[in-house]
């Protein structure tokens, strides 16, 4: 039997009750509750189990379960029957309570709650607690939750924040100082929603169990490595938060980074949570720090969209948004030259770059390998092309592989051919959605895709002073169109070296064969 086979035995065995703080926000609806009803649909989440949705506002039992319902039959990818025999059973274990979260009062009354429930549905005293709430909060609902007794259950207890954790390092230690009074680290699961991903978890397995690549996974083979994480959408409602964040702090600190510790850590002794992370926090120490304003300026460029087109649409400037700045100098995209300095990677290039109001909404990871030297009868009539290991995370996923080969009927012609596995293309749309895998495996104990204070420390000291160097001035700031691949500037810093951008996500280069294309 597996770890997680055992994983899974003790959670049917022993049942949990999960706390949803936040229950009537906006996570909690698109992506909670349609999680655990996936979760049931599958059978994972055994029959012993309870949630309890907790908010300010006062609502009935009826009230909660038909917004339940509501959000279900809107964002789960299984779709639900009012009055349905399954639906009746599932949100039987459903029960709302309004709390105050500074009021000890509530958390006993809610103490209370949960022993009811762990009595009705056989639970063993699990409690696991999910805070989708703002950071600031959490220190306080900590303790309440101490005080008010819901940590002296016969079962485990744990912790799941959602990001940011932290503005910087030191709010971060603020923070993780005040958890960890209540909590010890192995309690805390943080989330960081870009380790659910499927083909971000799959980065592992096709490099560690393909003879393909891991021999040629170091700096001998491998000229440098892209990583484009791309939205066309604009800040939406979040302009208030997005304003104190920018790009570097909402997508930089965490998913960026997680991305490239994936890509660079060295194979792990054991499968195992504990094992996986010590591997990436060695990556995170490697990384080479910019601190001078000078070499940020060299390796780092901060961007920020003005008014543009998308897909034949007119888009407003950031600065129009609703509640930004309109002088606002905080950036909307970033990109930097990334270097791991250690003995495999030494000398490679990483280039990262995310952005608001870019031409599609895509995660993708370009590995572009060394040239082979251009022999004799190559060269005469044909440019060789980098070999390509392409990761397509989302929306469409997928691998594909950029090789040479001999053009059909022609003499020694050689062309690109690009070889595309599209798994998207092949279960559809309905793989499992990443809250569906957190949940789950905070549920099980397995923490290998939360983030450890360490690696959260790290990334924040590695952002912090990048930030740092750009509040000296903002002449570094670059604008670029709404629509469009982000400051011009990037792309010179990586022709540079002698690089630039490969096309994404299918947006096929004329020339190139496609062996099994994607729609
Ligand atoms: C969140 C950021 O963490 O990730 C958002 O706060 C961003 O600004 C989102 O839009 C992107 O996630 P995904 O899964 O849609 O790529």
């Amino acid at each position: 039997m597996s770890i997680n086979d055992m994983r899974q035995d003790v959670l049917k065995e022993t049942g949990a009750v999960f706390f949803i703080f936040g229950a009537t926000g906006d996570l909690a609806k698109r992506k909670l509750y349609p999680a655990f009803y996936a979760l049931y649909k599958e059978g994972k989440l055994p029959e012993r189990f309870a949630v309890i949705g907790l908010a300010r506002r006062p609502k009935t039992r009826d009230q909660f379960q038909a917004d339940l319902l509501q959000s279900i039959a809107e964002f789960a990818r299984y779709k639900v029957k009012d009055g349905d025999e399954e639906w009746q059973k599932f949100s039987e274990h459903f029960e709302y309570m309004s709390l105050d979260i500074n009021d000890v009062e509530g958390f006993k009354e809610l103490r209370g709650l949960s022993e009811r429930l762990e009595l009705k549905f056989d639970i063993g005293g699990n409690r696991l607690f999910y805070l989708a709430l703002a950071p600031e909060l959490f220190g306080s609902v900590a303790q309440n939750l101490r005080q008010g007794g819901l940590l002296d259950g016969a079962g485990w207890n744990r912790l799941v924040i959602e990001k940011p954790f932290g503005y910087d390092l030191p709010s971060a230690e603020k923070l993780n100082k005040q958890i960890c009074e209540v909590f010890k680290e192995e309690e805390v699961y943080r989330i960081d929603h870009y380790l659910g991903k499927e083909m971000v978890q799959n980065i592992e397995v096709i490099r560690f169990a393909n003879a393909f690549f891991e021999p040629l996974w170091n700096n001998k083979y491998i000229a440098n490595v892209q990583i484009t994480l791309s939205e066309t959408v604009g800040v939406e409602e979040r302009g208030g938060y997005y304003d104190h964040s920018g790009a570097i702090r909402d997508m930089g600190q965490n998913h960026m980074l997680q991305m490239v510790t994936m890509m660079a850590m060295e194979p792990p002794s054991r499968m195992h949570p504990e094992d996986i992370r010590d591997e990436k926090v060695k990556v995170l120490r490697s990384l080479r720090v910019y601190g001078s304003p000078d070499e940020v300026r060299k390796n780092v460029v901060r961007g920020q969209y003005t008014d543009g087109v998308l897909r034949g649409k007119p888009l407003k400037a950031y600065r129009s948004e609703d509640s930004v700045n309109p002088e606002s100098k905080t950036e909307t995209y970033f990109g930097a030259r990334v270097y791991v300095d250690n003995f495999r990677w030494a000398g490679v290039p990483f280039y990262i770059r995310t952005g608001k109001r870019m031409p599609v909404k895509t995660t993708e990871v370009v590995v572009e390998f060394k040239n082979m030297p251009d022999n004799v009868y190559l060269a005469q009539k044909t440019k060789l092309q980098p070999n390509l290991l392409v990761f397509r995370v989302n929306p469409l996923e997928g691998i594909y592989i950029k090789i040479n080969a001999k053009q059909p009927g022609s003499e020694w012609m050689v062309i690109p051919v690009a070889m595309d596995f599209c798994q998207s293309c092949q279960v559809g749309l309905n793989t499992p959605e990443a809250y569906e895998r957190l949940l789950y495996d905070a549920a099980r104990g397995d923490s290998t895709y939360f983030t450890r204070w360490d690696e959260v420390a790290l990334a924040w000291r590695f952002v912090d002073r990048i930030v740092g160097a750009w509040s000296e001035g903002d002449k570094d700031l670059q604008f670029y169109p709404a629509g469009s691949w982000g400051p011009e500037a990037m792309d010179r810093l990586m022709a540079e070296d002698g690089f630039h951008w490969w096309p994404i996500n299918g947006q096929e280069e004329s020339g190139v064969l496609w062996v099994k294309g994607q729609e």
